[in-house]
């Protein structure tokens, strides 16, 4: 059934993959973007999928947001929680802010985008949730504290919300990224990224519609059974 879903960060990187694949599955998509009006005036070009400007670390620019989102394309069935930030550093190095942020925006940000559309989901009987959590909420990563401790926080909003929705036909999943060939992977080291690539068994970084096709899997209306789930797609690097 087409419905309309929603897709924080979701015009570039993983987010845009994400956004268009549930366009070509019949949905209505709006993609959300922080700061870069160039790039998310070009998707909507491109794709024709809408874009809305909002800070996710902001409960009340989510929730007017969202407002405006449901406004102009009706009530939110799908919600793909993928915006997120990176600001590694040894942990020695690591500033309180640079773990401030990342707490605000990938794991605070997963509540603000979930929150406003809890109810509604509740009320129509029907909802499905993916958050893109990552390899290195699963097994840590040097230079990454704030950033792991953020991913595997939001494994534990998933694995609770799955509980408390079930019973209202809402479900929610989700999915851990490894390596991805995005600008966020790019922006590692080379040296230090190439040393990544090494311990990849798959022998390369993954694609972001590889992403894409996980997460149109566990927001169909047949996945209704698949909650509080998580798939792990690495390329085998490393196992749960
Ligand atoms: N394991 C063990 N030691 C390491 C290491 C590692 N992975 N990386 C660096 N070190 C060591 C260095 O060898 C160095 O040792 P010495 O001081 O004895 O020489 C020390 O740590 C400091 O290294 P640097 O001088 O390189 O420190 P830095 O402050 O310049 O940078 C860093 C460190 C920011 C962590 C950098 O190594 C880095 O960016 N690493 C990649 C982190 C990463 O994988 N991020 C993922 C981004 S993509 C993403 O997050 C998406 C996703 O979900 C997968």
């Amino acid at each position: 059934m087409a419905r309309t879903a929603l897709v924080t960060g979701g015009s570039r990187g993983i987010g845009a993959a994400i956004s268009k694949a549930l366009k070509a599955e019949g949905h209505t998509v709006a993609a959300t973007y922080a700061g870069n009006d160039e790039a998310a005036a070009k998707f909507t070009e491109e794709t024709g999928i809408k874009t809305y400007k909002w800070n996710v670390g902001s409960y009340e620019d989510s929730k007017a947001g969202i407002a405006k989102v449901e406004e102009d394309l009706g009530p939110i069935d799908i919600v793909v929680a993928n915006a997120g930030i990176t600001r590694d550093a040894p942990f020695h190095k690591m500033s309180p802010e640079q773990w401030q942020e990342v707490i605000d925006t990938n794991l605070t940000g997963v509540f603000n985008t979930i929150h406003p559309v809890w109810p509604g989901m509740r009320e129509r009987g029907f909802g499905r949730i993916v958050v893109i959590s990552s390899i290195n909420g699963q097994k840590g990563q040097f230079g990454q504290v704030n950033y792991a401790a953020t991913k595997a926080g939001d494994l534990g909003i998933v694995k609770s919300l799955a509980q408390e929705g079930a019973a209202k036909g809402i479900t929610a999943n989700a999915v851990c990224p490894g390596y991805i060939a995005t600008e966020m992977v790019m922006a590692v080291p080379e040296k230090v990224r190439e040393a990544i690539i090494g311990m990849i068994p798959t022998g390369r970084l993954g694609e972001p519609d590889e992403i894409a096709r996980c997460v149109t899997f566990l927001t169909s209306d047949d996945s209704g059974f698949i909650n509080g789930s998580t798939i792990t797609a690495n390329g085998g690097q490393f196992f749960v």
